[in-house]
């Protein structure tokens, strides 16, 4: 068992940080049957609602240290001090030995040593404090894996960072960068994390001289970044997290077809509309092919000015819908939209909503439809409307929403009498629903 666990951990690691164009799903999949066995093995438990995490019990993450560590013969081979209060990098004695390093969620401030690690591949600094990483970091030769998250106050990349020639993976999210200028030198990089960073300035054409680029996290907050990156087909194709910002420029938002992106949210923007610019002219395929295959979660907050979210037809694969404080929003599906988009016939193929399990609407003033018929909502778990006081019809009937597990949808409603108002299909969806009703909380 150990020895398949080292080399499980291993392969996880080496998977995700290391694969080459086009290998990045399959590694993804093996990781996940990987963590999986593990999970099976009692290795790993699995945390959160969603089980979207895993976590290592204390004693079994010792034990794989150990085994790491070639049974504690190399016990520099992989540093773990994570969480330890650490207001500076730790002593080590012999630099030459060290592969993985990891020091996150720490109090370090200034890392200005220069050790000499060449076989130095992961190094793990997220959650700490580091201003200014005055450090040699180009002497880490190896360095493939680089992750500086959440260190506030990283404005400008590093020169020195840019050397870091093998570098596969960087995680930049929420340090406080302003400019990526430069970052195109770091030419292997295959997963470049970005978000919760204003990034104003030329990222677009950073990104499209990153040749192996795979992964990308990203926030845009000016409406020059978000129009460039409607010609940057590859670059858009490699978004896996996108949020779109404080933009009050009223005009229309276009979106491209964007096969990995898998979060959007957009805040506090002022678009008149939300459109998809398809590439069916490049594929000539049918137009129910979405555009969006792998998006799973969308949130629209503070945004006055949209009236419809029709584009999310083209998001067949979506769990989770968050609308707030929409003052216009008037559907979420508009049919005449619908057909326009689509052709009659086509429209009536889709049936939207299909794997969505949690719909949450609050405060949009002049919501009246969902959807303009009642649909079977197979996933749907979570169904909450708070302050939607002209919502009078859902499309919901009396099947809505059964599953085989026999789970029941509850619409979560704050307002006692907003359900009492409610036009319901027929008696037996009104039956049902004003079983399964309850307080929102
Ligand atoms: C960072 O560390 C170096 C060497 O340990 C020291 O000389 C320097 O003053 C430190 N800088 C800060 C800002 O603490
Ligand atoms: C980082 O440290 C270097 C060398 O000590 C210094 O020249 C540079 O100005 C510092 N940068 C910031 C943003 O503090
Ligand atoms: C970045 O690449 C350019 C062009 O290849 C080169 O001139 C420059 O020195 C590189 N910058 C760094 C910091 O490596
Ligand atoms: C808003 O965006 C449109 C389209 O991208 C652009 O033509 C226009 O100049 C922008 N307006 C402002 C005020 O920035
Ligand atoms: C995107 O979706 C397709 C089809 O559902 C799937 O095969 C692929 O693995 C997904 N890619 C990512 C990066 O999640």
């Amino acid at each position: 068992m150990s020895s398949f666990f080292t080399c499980a951990l291993d392969k996880v690691l080496i998977h995700l940080c290391s694969c080459v164009g086009g290998e990045v799903n399959y590694a993804r999949n093996q990781a996940y049957v990987i963590i999986g066995t593990l999970v099976e093995a009692c290795l790993l438990t699995e945390e959160g609602q969603d089980k979207s995490k895993v976590k290592m019990h204390d004693v079994v993450r010792e034990m794989a240290l150990w085994i790491a560590s070639d049974f504690g013969k190399d016990k520099e081979r992989c540093i773990v001090k994570a969480g330890v209060g650490l207001r500076e990098v730790p002593t080590v004695e012999n630099w030459r030995s060290v592969r993985r390093m990891s020091l996150m969620d720490n109090m370090i401030k200034n890392i200005s040593e220069s050790p000499d690690c060449p076989e130095l591949t992961t190094l793990l600094l997220q959650k700490n404090e580091i201003l200014n990483i005055s450090m040699e970091i180009s002497e880490l030769v190896s360095l493939r894996y680089l992750d500086l998250s959440g260190n506030r106050g990283i404005q400008q990349i590093f020169a020195c960072l840019l050397e870091l020639e093998k570098l596969l993976y960087l995680n930049l999210e929420g340090t406080g960068l302003e400019s990526v200028s430069g970052i195109s030198n770091l030419s292997s990089l295959r997963t470049l994390r970005l978000q919760y960073n204003k990034i104003y300035s030329n990222v677009i054409k950073e990104l499209k001289l990153l040749e192996h680029l795979e992964v990308v996290t990203i926030e845009i907050c000016s409406m020059f970044v978000a129009d460039q990156l409607l010609n940057a087909y590859r670059e858009a194709n490699a978004i896996q997290e996108l949020s779109i910002r404080y933009i009050e420029n009223k005009s229309i938002l276009t979106l491209l077809d964007m096969a990995v992106l898998s979060k959007l949210e957009i805040y506090k923007c002022e678009f008149a509309e939300i459109k998809v610019k398809r590439r069916t002219s490049l594929w000539n395929r049918s137009p129910t092919t979405p555009s969006f295959p792998n998006l799973s979660t969308v949130r629209l907050v503070f945004c006055h000015g949209v009236k419809d979210l029709t584009w999310l037809l083209f998001a067949p694969n979506l769990k989770v819908l968050y609308v707030e404080n929409a003052a216009q929003v008037e559907d979420i599906i508009n049919k005449e939209k619908a057909a326009n988009i689509l052709t009659e016939e086509k429209a009536s193929t889709i049936i939207p909503f299909r794997k969505l399990e949690d719909f949450e609407v609050f405060f949009l003033p002049e919501l009246r439809s969902i959807y303009w018929s009642p649909l079977p909502f197979p996933r749907l778990r979570i169904f909450r409307i708070y302050s939607c006081p002209n919502l009078r019809k859902l499309p919901l009937d009396s099947k809505s929403g059964s599953s085989i597990a026999g789970e029941e949808l509850f619409i979560h409603r704050e307002e006692r009498d907003w359900i009492d108002k409610v036009e319901w299909e027929d008696e037996a969806t009104k039956e049902r629903f004003r079983r399964f009703n309850r307080p929102s909380n």
